[in-house]
């Protein structure tokens, strides 16, 4: 059996076997949650970021966690939001799905995501949170060894965005 559940706080400190940064494509760091990771988890992260040679939108690389309580770092560009009409959609789907894909075959149990491309990226949450639960979910239903997925928001708003696109599925 699996669960989907969100809390409010800061992604560095959850304990999750591993944990998702919203990155961008050089994976050499930046602000929002990716500058928060890489704070938190100290220099050896950028020194394994830069032999990762970078990482497409809608991919993923993992990393180790280091200071970070979590095993594994996720690493995964979103989508930039352009307006809807680029395929905005279907690559944060599958920046979630990537996401899903590497934690599994790396035995994770849990996984815990930020709200990704919905900062700086400016994709709508309230389009976002539902392409996240229902990718998140598809996945599960398939069949994967993770067993709980959370989503960690950092304010409010967020956590309503996602919950309330958990309480349409
Ligand atoms: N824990 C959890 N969520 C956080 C944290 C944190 N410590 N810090 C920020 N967030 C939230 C933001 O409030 C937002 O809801 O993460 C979500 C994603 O916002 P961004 O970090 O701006 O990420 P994104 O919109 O995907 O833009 C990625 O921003 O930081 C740069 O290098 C990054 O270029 C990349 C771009």
């Amino acid at each position: 059996m699996w669960t989907i559940d969100t809390i409010l706080g800061d992604i560095t400190q959850f304990p999750a076997d591993a944990i998702v940064n919203a990155a961008n494509c050089s994976l050499l760091g930046g602000g929002g949650v990716d500058g928060a990771i890489h704070r938190a988890a100290g220099p050896e992260l950028l020194e394994e970021c830069r032999t990762l040679r970078g990482c497409e939108t809608g991919q993923a690389k993992l990393t180790k966690g280091y200071r970070l309580p979590a095993r594994y770092i996720l690493h995964t560009p979103g989508p930039i939001w352009r307006g809807g009409t680029a395929g905005e959609a279907e690559l944060l789907a599958s920046s979630y799905r990537s996401c899903m894909a590497l934690a599994a075959e790396h035995g994770c149990k849990s996984v815990a995501f930020p709200s990704i491309s919905t900062g700086v990226y400016r994709f709508p949450l309230e389009l976002a949170a539902p392409i996240a639960v229902q990718t998140v979910a598809q996945c599960l239903e398939a069949g994967s060894c993770v067993e709980r997925v959370t989503f960690v928001c950092f304010s409010p708003a967020v956590r309503k965005a996602y919950e309330q696109a958990l309480n349409r599925k």
